[in-house]
């Protein structure tokens, strides 16, 4: 852990331990404290269903021009006033007509309810595609509120070491004088996000993801950007961020959301085998939203895939289309799990990795329905063992095998019903050193930001875990 990412969560921990030092229980500051998030109670009011609107009309061919969206950071200073135009006309409208489903706080809602109140798109393959529908009426409703049909949201790239604090016009001011601000974050202005969250190495492992199942997931498990950097982002900006169902509430959001869309679109770009699926089940997934006229509308994910001919907006370039390798298929190799509830590099699998590493290839560990707390929103970090889970000493150290963030959707009753992560980490070659080295490993969970003392260890259990290894194309 860098100087700079521990600074976030040593701020996080020291209000965590002043509250308790002050001897106040959270009902008392009308504070809930979760995991070194602060959020106010009101955060957790119900959200309502989108109304009764009857049967949608079809979503209708889009033939605006096609416009770039671009990163938050570097929009001219007339931009960054266009875009807090659009968010304070989206919030002048709740206040004026909160019966206006275009109002911020209306489409704050929509995404509670489709966070477990009605129904659930995380999770699942619905991630991606949910999120781009959902983006995209957004920005046309912005567009409209200050007519320009122009206007695209920007993206927080926070995989851009320089861009790791929030954009500067959602954080300054942090005030209602700002309507891209949010008072409830816990992140401020000069924290940045974790290298450990949306650093090369958490790009790496989601952009070189095999097939879609992995990288965006199935009908029944989300994929690997969705845990990190998706869900460690949303626990590090914290406040309304820090669980689904008020997340929106953040004009951060946003932009934070545009960033994934584009890393699905870069995904898709960076492969030809990368493709999205293809089946029925998929491709029909439909869901509802209001337009810029307030206009009841159905769109179907297939109505979604091609965001530049279909919703007309494009990225900008990636830099990781020039440093990733090129992976060949990801084969899949099996331990005895089940039986040992240990980790276990067999010396056959210690000599294939050794030459694999050697020539650049990439070697995976899965841990299949990983049982983690659910009671907060938070990061947790796996090592090979107890006793490293218990000094933590951070990615980059040996015994280091990645980390996974858990977002609760906020209330109470959903929790029993999320499911159990799928992780997949990609091993550095220090883990892989000391997993040559050991043989046999029993993994650890330690919640990051717990200070040396507090930190409770919880052995890994998965109802599977087994490798997976990619060689280098040449
Ligand atoms: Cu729908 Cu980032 O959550």
């Amino acid at each position: 852990m860098k100087s700079k990412s521990s600074e976030l969560q040593a701020g996080n921990t020291s209000r965590r331990s002043f509250l308790q030092q002050l001897g106040l229980g959270s009902s008392l500051l009308g504070l809930g404290v979760l995991g070194g998030l602060t959020i106010p109670q009101t955060s957790f009011a119900a959200c309502e269903p989108p109304g009764t609107p009857g049967t949608p009309a079809r979503h209708r061919r889009d033939c605006r021009q096609i416009r770039p969206r671009r990163p938050a950071t570097t929009l001219s200073s007339s931009e960054v006033l266009k875009l807090r135009d659009a968010y304070k006309a989206m919030r002048a409208l709740s206040v004026s007509d909160p019966s206006d489903p275009r109002g911020f706080t209306h489409q704050a809602n929509v995404h509670c309810w489709y966070c477990g109140e009605g129904t659930q798109i995380h999770g699942s393959w619905q991630f991606f595609t949910w999120h781009r529908a959902y983006l995209y009426f957004h920005e046309r409703i912005l567009g409209r509120l200050i007519n320009d049909p122009d206007l695209r949201l920007p993206y927080w790239d926070w995989e851009t070491p320089s861009h790791r604090r929030l954009p500067v016009a959602y954080s300054t001011p942090n005030d209602t004088t700002n309507s891209l601000s949010n008072s409830t974050r816990t992140m401020s202005a000069t924290d940045e996000i974790p290298e450990e969250d949306v650093g090369d190495d958490v790009m790496d492992a989601a952009l070189n993801a095999g097939a879609f199942a992995e990288f965006g997931g199935t009908a029944t498990a989300g994929g690997i950007p969705e845990y990190a950097p998706h869900g460690s982002v949303h626990v590090d900006v914290g406040g309304n961020m820090g669980a689904f169902a008020t997340a929106a509430r953040d004009p951060i959001f946003f932009a934070h959301h545009a960033n994934l869309d584009k890393m699905w679109s870069d995904w898709i770009k960076q492969s030809s085998t990368h493709l999205n699926p293809s089946s029925t089940a998929f491709l029909n997934l439909s869901w509802n939203f209001y337009d810029e006229n307030k206009v009841w509308r159905s769109i179907t994910a297939a109505q979604v895939l091609n965001h530049e001919s279909q919703l007309r907006y494009t990225y900008g370039p990636s830099r990781f289309f020039e440093i990733l390798p090129c992976l060949l298929d990801w084969v899949i190799v099996r331990t005895d799990w089940r039986v040992a509830k240990r980790l276990n590099f067999t010396p056959a699998l210690k000599a294939q990795t050794a030459k694999l590493t050697e020539s650049g290839g990439r070697t995976r560990v899965h841990f299949t329905g990983l049982e983690l707390p659910m009671d907060r929103s938070a990061v947790y970090r796996v090592y090979t063992s107890a006793e490293a889970a218990k000094a933590d000493p951070g990615p980059g150290s040996e015994p280091y095998l990645g980390s996974i963030p858990i977002v609760l959707t906020g209330h109470e009753k959903h929790r029993a019903t999320r499911r159990a992560p799928n992780a997949i980490f990609t091993l550095s070659k220090k883990a892989i050193g000391e997993l040559t080295q050991k043989g046999t490993v029993q993994p650890a969970i330690v919640e990051r930001g717990v200070k040396d003392g507090a930190r409770k260890v919880i052995l890994v259990r998965a109802t599977d875990v087994h490798f997976s290894q990619a060689g280098v194309a040449r």
